[in-house]
């Protein structure tokens, strides 16, 4: 798995839009930065960063039949918006595409869609870098950007919360590994402050 930026870059160009592209290697340096103030290996991170959207673009159909057909993706997704399927998916799809892939690169790839019960270093740094890179306009995102430099478990929550109202104010479901990444932070917050 020692690949390098270029090789990624190649790997990956060909299943995105333009935009989508760039937003890639902006989601991968965000990473890097998060991972110089809050540590992590710069190569998981590159891999991670590179490969988190790689399923975006594939046909619903097909990753119905990815979940379907997969031991280890949860069924639930499947009474979830498909926009969410494409971080697990993807997984399985890379594993076919690309090879073999790191544990921590898995389970920030699976996990960068909606967060989840149990977040690693990898899964943080991913997930928001993905909510928090320079392309990102939406309410909020300057606060998470500010909370990104000091702490990132407060950033992290601060995403799960403003996502989850947003959905909620939009009379939208919400993925439940989302709530459970937002109490599993939650509480840590409340037990941090006594
Ligand atoms: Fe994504
Ligand atoms: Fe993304």
């Amino acid at each position: 798995m020692d690949a390098n930026r270029k090789e990624l870059k190649q790997f990956i160009r060909p299943h995105l839009t333009e935009e989508r592209f760039q937003h890639t290697v902006r989601v991968t340096d965000t990473a890097h930065h998060l991972a110089d103030i809050f540590g992590g290996d710069a190569h998981k991170i590159e891999v991670a960063g590179m490969l988190h959207d790689y399923a975006k673009y594939r046909p619903y159909e097909e990753m119905r039949r990815w979940i379907e057909g997969s031991v280890d993706v949860p069924k639930d997704l499947l009474n979830y918006s498909p926009v969410l399927w494409h971080g697990p998916v993807g997984v399985k799809m890379l594993e076919k595409e690309w090879g073999a892939l790191d544990k921590d690169v898995q389970s920030a790839i699976a996990s960068h869609t909606t967060g989840n019960a149990i977040m690693s270093i990898y899964d943080k740094l991913i997930f928001l870098a993905d909510y928090i890179e320079p392309g990102r306009d939406f309410p909020g995102v300057q606060e998470a950007r500010r909370l990104a430099e000091v702490d990132l478990d407060k950033a992290c929550l601060f995403a799960l919360d403003n996502t989850i109202r947003y959905l909620m104010s939009k009379q939208q479901t919400v993925y439940p590994g989302t709530f459970h990444a937002y109490n599993l932070l939650q509480k840590k917050q409340e037990e941090e402050n006594g």
